[in-house]
């Protein structure tokens, strides 16, 4: 089937640290300019758009307007529940009333980062500002598509996501005009379908019993496992090693640098967790 023509994109940006943007801006296959100027119209975006103040506000109210239940709603960062929201505002708007006034006329929403998908790091206890992922949010608030079926929720967890995982979500869509299947937590099953330890290239040594037991020992520096130094690698969904992203000039990903793996895109794992359950 033929791919609808550039769908319009409105990006909004909620509490976060702009990290997505960041690692979608290093991307290479393709390239963010490639995305935004070739694929898909991105009407609004508080970090590209070349606009600002109200004009800005003019190209999302323009967007709204000409685009109502055809566009796809992007959201990086999560959603203050507590004193009604206010910890985040962005043209005097809370993200709560941002979601009601726009939600309910997207097609379907992408939650990019652990942020969107379930609060992210400012969730972490004692997570002063309530926070809670996108899809949390429609539902606490009642927030539905304008004919009152449910807004269909893409998360793409990481900190930051895989800038491959959101092109290739968008790229999806274009080509087959449906959504990609997902998985129960609402994350793409092509992306988040494996463990990082099922694909990990340091498996073998993990499977031979040969761990680093501290940073720059011997282990460490010929590139055995690193599950001694905490790789949550064995409980999280994602594609970083098969994929990997986040280098300038050639990928990589955090256990091919000697990193381990935090479960950054895992929800109650590593700092997702209360903090009273970090190891
Ligand atoms: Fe930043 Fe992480 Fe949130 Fe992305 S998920 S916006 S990198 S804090
Ligand atoms: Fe598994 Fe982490 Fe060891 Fe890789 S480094 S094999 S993901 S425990
Ligand atoms: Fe995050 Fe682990 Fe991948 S820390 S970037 S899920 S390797």
């Amino acid at each position: 089937a033929a791919g609808p023509a550039r769908p319009p994109v409105i990006w909004l940006h909620f509490q976060e640290c702009t990290g997505c943007t960041e690692s979608l801006l290093r991307a290479t296959h393709p390239t963010v300019e490639g995305l935004i100027l070739d694929l898909i119209s991105l009407d609004y975006s508080e970090t590209l758009l070349a606009a600002a103040g109200h004009q800005a506000e003019q190209a999302l109210h323009d967007s709204l307007e000409n685009n109502k239940g055809g566009f796809i709603l992007v959201v990086e960062g999560s959603v203050p529940t507590a004193d009604n929201g206010n910890f985040c505002k962005v043209a005097g708007k809370t993200p709560q009333q941002m979601l009601h006034g726009i939600a309910p006329h997207a097609a379907a929403a992408i939650a990019i980062g652990s942020c969107a998908s379930w609060g992210g790091v400012q969730s972490a206890a004692p997570n002063p500002t309530g926070a809670i992922g996108i899809q949390e949010a429609l539902k606490l608030y009642g927030i539905s598509k304008s004919d009152g079926t449910a807004l269909p929720v893409i998360n793409l967890p990481g900190c930051p996501a895989s800038p491959y995982n959101i092109l290739s979500t968008v790229l999806y869509y274009l080509t087959l005009s449906q959504l990609p299947e997902l998985d129960a937590k609402g994350r793409p099953k092509f992306a988040y379908g494996r463990l990082i330890h099922e694909n990990c290239e340091r498996r073998p040594h993990f499977d031979a019993g040969r761990f680093a037991e501290e940073y720059g020992d011997d282990g460490h520096r010929q590139g055995w496992c690193l599950y001694k130094l905490g790789c949550k690698g064995p409980e999280t969904y994602a594609n970083c090693p098969v994929i990997e992203f986040g280098d300038v000039g050639g990928n990589t990903w955090p256990v091919g640098i000697g990193h381990p793996c935090f479960g950054c895109s895992e929800q109650g794992v590593g700092f997702h967790k209360p903090l009273h359950e970090q190891a």
